[in-house]
């Protein structure tokens, strides 16, 4: 069954002017009470620290990821290119949707502490008892297990994978431009139309026609550029630790039977790894932060100084260290614990590294290594090239691009303390 709306709805969005649903479950989806948590969600997490715009939701990125998918199909259609399978439209459009309806609050950083996943919680929101597992089996009974197939890439056919999730998805599209938007830098631009314009369905891939490469160098430049610049930016990544940090002392406590002053159900779940999708649905970026403010008034030192950071952005300053050698940061470590500091909380080592684009050859491929597809140019004789065997820029920025080590540390401290430092670890962090 697939309804369209008498009247079609239409979404004011800043990236792409407008946005426009056409299938009754496309609309119904949206108003579930699960597409509609992710307004409480922040797209870049603790990047608002860092670009004070970044405050933009996981909403408005399903919807303009939703959009773009939208638009290629129509092209697809448009043009009536036989590569499209037309049936497939309705699935695409979904997973668009929801691909992203399992991410819970400042994602990336609990899932590092609490060892979730935000794909599986996806996976469990489509299948398990919610609004929105009811409004797919409306579709048919299959159809929840169908959209969780393409999420999971494992769905048989797999164009429609690749237009959600591979090195040049709707996914990748929309999230360059609205943060690039949102943070009001200008590296994350590039010309989506025209990208739109040159794709085309190939032997069950989604391959560029050749004309449009100058328009993916861009797109890939502007790949690097946001990596660098935005998400891996000091002061963002300096965030997420203390953010790590909340979680990592409050499970410690818990684990060792503390008594919180304020301990709701779905936190307890949460630290005690009993989390069900009911109690992880009512998790929101405000229901963490309200935690942090009750935990701001906790007897422990240690959690409460972590939250009181975070709350009012006295975050860990970093040195940049040639390389991380164990002897040093032992003298660091030793002369940190002597001035009152824990290492385990007061130092981190952080070494950004990102893959801007990826020749995947299956003889390169190793055990666990998830495969990428590479990008595909499609010549006049309708033969397929990797991009990178065409293009100089693509090739410059293919393999491992790595930052610098910095080490994190809390600097008041070691100011407060700093005669009782050795002149070299006072020369090494500048005080
Ligand atoms: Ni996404």
């Amino acid at each position: 069954m697939n309804l369209n709306i008498t009247e079609e709805k239409v979404f004011k969005d800043p990236v792409h002017k407008y946005i426009y649903v056409q299938d009754q479950t496309i609309w119904d989806l949206i108003n579930t009470k699960e597409f509609q948590r992710l307004r409480r969600i922040r797209q870049l997490g603790t990047s608002y620290l860092t670009f004070h715009g970044a405050e933009h939701s996981r909403f408005s990125h399903s919807l303009g990821v939703y959009e773009i998918t939208r638009k290629i199909i129509s092209q697809f259609e448009r043009n009536q290119y036989p590569g499209w399978p037309n049936e497939e439209k309705l699935l695409a459009l979904c997973a668009a949707l929801l691909h992203d309806v399992g991410h819970g609050p400042f994602s990336h950083s609990l899932e590092e502490v609490f060892d979730t996943h935000h794909e599986q919680w996806t996976c469990s929101i489509l299948l398990e008892d919610t609004e929105v597992n009811r409004i797919l089996r409306q579709v048919s009974d299959d159809f929840p297990e169908k959209v969780a197939a393409v999420i999971r890439k494992t769905y048989p056919n797999p164009i429609v994978a690749g237009l959600i999730s591979s090195q040049m998805d709707a996914d990748r599209m929309d999230y360059l431009l609205r943060d690039a938007y949102f943070t009001g830098v200008n590296y994350g631009n590039f010309d989506l139309e025209r990208i739109l314009r040159v794709l085309r369905p190939v032997q069950g891939k989604i391959v560029v026609k050749e004309s449009g490469m100058h328009a993916i160098e861009h797109y890939l430049m502007s790949r690097y550029q946001m990596y660098w610049q935005i998400y891996f930016h000091p002061v963002t990544r300096s965030s997420e630790i203390i953010l790590r940090q909340i979680f990592r002392r409050a499970k410690e406590l818990y684990e060792k039977g503390h008594a919180f002053d304020w301990m709701p159900d779905p936190i307890r779940k949460l630290l005690d790894g009993t989390i069900t999708v009911q109690s992880y649905l009512k998790l929101d970026e405000a229901y963490v932060q309200a935690a942090f403010l009750h935990w701001e008034d906790e007897p422990d030192t240690l959690l409460s100084d972590l939250c009181s950071r975070f709350l009012n952005r006295r975050l860990y300053k970093y040195i940049t260290i040639p390389d991380p050698d164990e002897s040093l940061l032992e003298e660091i470590s030793r002369q940190f614990i002597a001035i009152g500091l824990n290492p385990a909380y007061h130092m981190e080592i952080d070494f950004p590294f990102d893959q801007p684009y990826d020749v995947y050859r299956p003889d390169s491929k190793k055990a666990g290594k998830e495969e990428k597809t590479p990008i595909l140019l499609l010549d006049e004789q309708e033969s397929l090239i990797e991009i990178s065997a065409k293009s100089d820029i693509v090739r410059s920025i293919t393999g491992l691009h790595q930052g610098e080590y910095h080490l994190y540390y809390p600097e008041e401290p070691l100011i407060g303390s700093k005669d009782k430092l050795s002149p070299a670890l006072r020369e090494l962090f500048k005080i």
